[in-house]
């Protein structure tokens, strides 16, 4: 059992107070009917509500697909530099968002953020070996070896072994894909550094599976569609081995 203002906010759209307005206004019916009290207790699983007449999908949790533009760093918030979460919706900041994982400063492209606590631990285990694809542009032509050295798991800094990662160059061999199943600290960066080579652009283009929507401009943010929240709670649920032998 929920309060029906509760209900209502669950889906980002509306603030508690606006919520709470457009109930004493009638605006909003349970199982056709206006019910007028903010905290009447609704059962969220059996109810049909509608605000203004369209119909509202109880939502426990929200997860966000953000274009991560280059300059903000993936924190809720930070003394001085920009944060990713002044980017989304004041209802979206109320609601607690946070990055699941963290993108570089200079690092754009695909950030979920949710407020589900379980699913992005989840996600971000190593146990589960989440793939994580990058499009990169780099300063020197990369090899085979180099795409060798990587899927046989490359040493970065000294010693601490990175698992396999796939590497797919395109025709001038100055940028391509990068394909890893871990999230070391700056861990791209890191191997082409080991390679003696340099990153110039990072762009992180698909997470779980889940690809960046490329009609997003930098900065913006959608919510994801049904679909694919269940793709990524359903990739947070299986663990590596299932992965790797489905
Ligand atoms: N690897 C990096 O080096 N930076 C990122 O932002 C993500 C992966």
């Amino acid at each position: 059992m929920l309060r029906l203002d509760r209900f209502l906010t669950s889906t980002g759209a509306v603030s508690r107070k606006e919520a709470a307005l457009a109930v004493r206004r009638g605006e909003v019916t349970v199982d056709g009917a206006p019910l007028r009290d903010p905290a009447a207790k609704i059962d969220e699983t059996r109810v049909a509500v509608a605000l203004r007449g369209v119909p509202i999908t109880f939502r426990r949790y929200l997860y966000v697909m953000l274009n991560k533009p280059s300059g903000y760093v993936s924190a809720t918030d930070d003394r001085t530099l920009p944060c990713v979460l002044e980017l989304l919706s004041p209802e979206h900041r109320r609601r607690g968002l946070f990055p699941v994982g963290r993108l570089d400063r200079d690092t754009t492209g695909l950030l979920i953020l949710t407020d589900d606590g379980e699913t992005a631990h989840r996600l971000l285990s190593p146990k589960r070996g989440i793939e994580k694809v990058y499009r990169f542009t780099c300063a020197n032509a990369l090899s085979d070896e180099d795409a060798g050295r990587l899927r046989l798991g490359i040493a970065i800094d000294g010693g601490e072994i990175c698992r396999p990662a796939y590497l797919c160059p395109d025709p001038g061999r100055l940028s391509g894909t990068v394909t890893l199943t871990e999230g070391k600290y700056h861990e791209v960066k890191r191997m082409f550094r080991a390679l003696g080579n340099e990153i110039l652009t990072l762009e992180r283009i698909s997470f779980a599976a889940l690809p960046l929507d490329f009609a997003l401009p930098r900065g913006a943010w959608r919510e994801l569609s049904d679909s694919e929240v269940e793709g990524l709670l359903s990739a947070a649920r299986r663990d590596r081995t299932e992965r790797e032998t489905t």
